[in-house]
């Protein structure tokens, strides 16, 4: 009889995803850790798992029960896709500027999908937030992972983000710098990093008119990032700073990350790329600047590259963007 193999199953496939050096005329070493590899397609993957893995233990997912989360599109389609492996019914609530791609990727993993109105404000009863409460509380043995308020997001980039960016660096990583959503990836491989190294600096990327980040806060363009919600999952003693990035800057560079550099990412990514290389300008051959690439640019093919939304919408900026001033 053959040899009997232990091939890996699809879930064992989130994380460990590969760290890579970017050709960049800087004088850092700089690094993108390539999280569009997960199964996926996101860094979200590695939280929904632990989420959806605690409320498995804790029993508050029960064999046949189902998921709610409201989600701009990459948490809901890590739950999506977790929920088609385990046997969940999954049910997703996204604002109405989630790009079309990421709502048909819901629908093909058996996802449905609410889309509700554009607006972060979470006891706006047309929001999305306030939608997934509403089904929440009407499902029976419905679970809502609430990926802004669950300890199991940042845990998951504690035990693995964190972890493989330590190892992969050969513990000479001195800077770090991640989008900063519900803030689990920052806080959870800030922690991790930072207990190894207090000396890393780490550095959240928001969309600048988040309700963290403005006085004035409005919707934005960008997808992934946007701190809107300021719970326990957003750890502030393990971050640095936090950069606040408007749309312009961030779908500039993610169409530069493609032209120039061969790497067709998410908004996030351009976002994180565009303050990496304004960051990397104050530092030295010494240093070691690892970014997160967090989702892949197949997710916005329309919205940031066929119809670009922020030429169409968005005020002319008065600073030119990175990506104007190479031209
Ligand atoms: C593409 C992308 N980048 C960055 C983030 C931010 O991650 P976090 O929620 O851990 O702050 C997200 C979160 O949804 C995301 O989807």
């Amino acid at each position: 009889m053959a040899h009997k193999q232990n091939y890996k199953k699809i879930l064992e496939c989130i994380g460990s995803t590969p760290l890579i050096q970017l050709d960049l005329d800087v004088k850092p070493t700089v690094l993108a850790k390539l999280d569009f590899y997960n199964p996926g397609g996101s860094i979200k993957d590695r939280s929904a798992l632990f989420m959806v893995e605690q409320a498995e233990k804790d029993g508050c997912l029960q064999p046949g029960g189902t998921i709610i989360e409201a989600s701009s599109g990459n948490q809901g389609i890590a739950l999506a896709m977790i929920g088609a492996v385990k046997g969940y019914r999954v049910i997703i609530t996204v604002p109405d500027r989630t790009a079309i791609e990421k709502v048909a990727i819901l629908r093909a993993y058996g996802a449905e999908v609410h889309v509700c109105l554009n607006t972060d404000d979470l006891h706006d009863p047309r929001g999305y937030h306030a939608m997934a409460e509403h089904l929440y509380h009407t499902i029976p043995g419905a679970f809502m992972p609430n990926q802004y308020f669950n300890v199991a997001n940042p845990a998951a980039h504690y035990a693995t983000t964190g972890p493989e960016i330590w190892q992969q660096t050969n513990g000479t990583v001195t800077h770090f710098i991640c989008g900063a959503g519900s803030c689990g990836t920052i806080s959870g491989t800030g922690r991790y990093l930072k207990e190894q190294n207090p000396g890393i600096k780490v550095i959240g990327v928001d969309a600048a008119t988040s309700l963290y980040s403005s006085k004035d806060p409005k919707a934005y363009l960008s997808e992934g990032i946007g701190i809107d919600v300021i719970s326990d999952t957003f750890a502030k003693q393990y971050i640095d700073e936090i950069i606040p990035i408007v749309d312009a800057d961030a779908f500039a560079m993610t169409r530069r990350l493609a032209k120039k550099y061969g790497f067709l990412v998410g908004i996030s990514s351009g976002a994180v790329m565009h303050v990496a290389l304004e960051y990397a300008k104050t530092l030295t051959e010494d240093d070691v600047l690892v970014v997160i690439f967090a989702d892949s640019g197949k997710s916005y093919l329309d919205k940031v590259f066929i119809n670009p939304v922020d030429k169409k919408c968005m005020p002319a900026k008065t600073e030119k963007t990175f990506e104007e001033k190479q031209l």
